[in-house]
């Protein structure tokens, strides 16, 4: 359980939709209250239709803020303030209808327009049956949300309301009480605060002609999610990206690119840096010449592609100098002896750090959700059990915090 001393003289903004998992938000308003959290309300009109407005009131003993055009809530209080007046937004339920709107941007009531408008942390938790919940449309608005910073708790397992079974209940007040308590916690933990950072992430394509390129299979997960766990500990990132079909993560500025040199242009530009993490799977060769006329096949044998040289980004950002960031990470992608390959790769392009991962087929490296890296530093080798590529990114994250913490 989380530590829930944080939470007091904290405000809560506790947006209640419309499901019948509102009943529990009054509970849940309680919860916080007896830890000495401040909840201000809003209820969505088809909330109203599950718990009364009076309760909520009562509850929170403040107004129940309901209505985007009512001229006594825009007098006293204008949307624009409820939701910056508080230190974190709370929807629960967050039901189905309200995730799409959120996800889409609207503003068309008041939840949805504080949900818009706010630049605090927003926690979701999600209840609907559990076919809404696993309907690709649902999954495609979380996965939005949470890829700009929306965190959420839940849903759970169990029989629902409509007597179904599955994923789709709200999380219990406690538990949410637990995550606003996480939520807290992780905002007041800024380790990287003042630092910048510089992550690659994703391929790189090198034309062969104006329709055609070179390309490698990295999707850009495990880059993006270093740059979102760095920008998470508090440094400000720049991403630089290859072509992904990634969103772009919450909280870190991003340059995208297709070519190696424009991602060595890219870097340069975004110096000064503390930090440098390579994790892009840069082409190492592109094609010597490549024009601006398509490539005819006209009967004769098959054109020859001559390949030059690609700039080794990773080694330029490692090379002494008075721009060198203090601290450049550089992975290495190996089919076999990965950690004799990625040793040796360390000290040729001389960076601080390396991450060796496996690329072999059948690992699911690229691409895939999991990885398996060994952290290779100076004094030696840290073997990390495989994990989500978040999980790698956090834990990457936190090592790169400690090296300029001490802790
Ligand atoms: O994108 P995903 O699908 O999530 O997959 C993740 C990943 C497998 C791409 C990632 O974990 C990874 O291993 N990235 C590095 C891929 C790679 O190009 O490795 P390499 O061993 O060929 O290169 C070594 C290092 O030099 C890398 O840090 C690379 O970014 C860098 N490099 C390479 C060539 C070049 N011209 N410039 C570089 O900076």
């Amino acid at each position: 359980m989380a530590d829930h001393a944080i939470l007091a003289g904290k405000r809560v903004l506790l947006v209640i939709a419309g499901g019948i998992a509102a009943y529990k938000s009054l509970e849940l308003i309680r919860r916080l209250r007896e830890r000495g959290v401040t909840v201000r309300a809003v209820l969505t009109e088809a909330g109203a239709r599950f718990v009364t407005p009076l309760s909520v009131q009562a509850l929170t003993e403040d107004t129940v803020y309901r209505d985007l055009w009512s001229l006594t809530d825009e007098s006293e209080m204008g949307h624009i303030r409820l939701s910056r007046e508080a230190d974190l937004l709370v929807v629960a339920p967050a039901t189905a209808n309200l995730l799409a709107r959120m996800a889409a941007g609207m503003a068309d009531d008041l939840a949805a327009t504080v949900l818009l408008a706010t630049d605090k942390p927003v926690l979701v938790a999600p209840a609907m049956n559990v076919r809404m919940w696993q309907h690709a449309a649902t999954q495609a608005n979380m996965a939005l949300l949470e890829s700009r910073g929306v965190r959420r708790i839940g849903p759970n397992d169990g029989v629902m309301a409509c007597n179904e079974y599955g994923p789709g209940r709200m999380a219990e007040p406690m538990e949410i009480v637990d995550a606003i308590a996480g939520v807290f916690a992780a905002e007041s933990h800024r380790p990287l605060a003042g630092r910048r950072a510089i992550v690659t992430s994703g391929p790189t394509h090198e034309p062969i002609d104006p329709v055609r390129y070179i390309a490698n299979r990295s999707s850009g997960k495990q880059g993006h999610a270093i740059a979102a766990a760095l920008a998470a500990l508090g440094a400000e990132v720049t991403l630089v990206s290859g072509p992904t079909r990634l969103p772009d993560p919450a909280g870190c500025r991003v340059t995208h690119i297709e070519t190696a040199r424009e991602m060595l242009a890219a870097c340069e530009a975004a110096l000064p840096a503390d930090i440098a993490v390579c994790a892009a799977a840069v082409a190492d060769w592109r094609v010597d010449g490549a024009g601006d006329r398509k490539l005819k096949k006209d009967g004769g044998a098959p054109p020859a592609l001559a390949l030059t040289e690609n700039p080794d980004i990773l080694a330029t950002l490692s090379r002494p100098g008075e721009r060198r960031p203090a601290l450049v990470v550089g992975f290495a992608a190996e089919t076999g002896d990965v950690l004799a390959y990625a040793t040796a790769k360390r000290a040729r392009k001389g960076c601080d750090w390396i991450v060796a991962n496996d690329v072999s087929p059948g690992t699911g490296t690229f691409g895939g959700s999991d990885n398996t890296v060994h952290l290779i530093r100076a004094d030696g080798v840290e073997s990390w059990p495989t994990m989500p590529k978040d999980a790698v990114a956090t834990r990457l994250a936190e090592a790169v915090a400690e090296y300029f913490t001490g802790k």
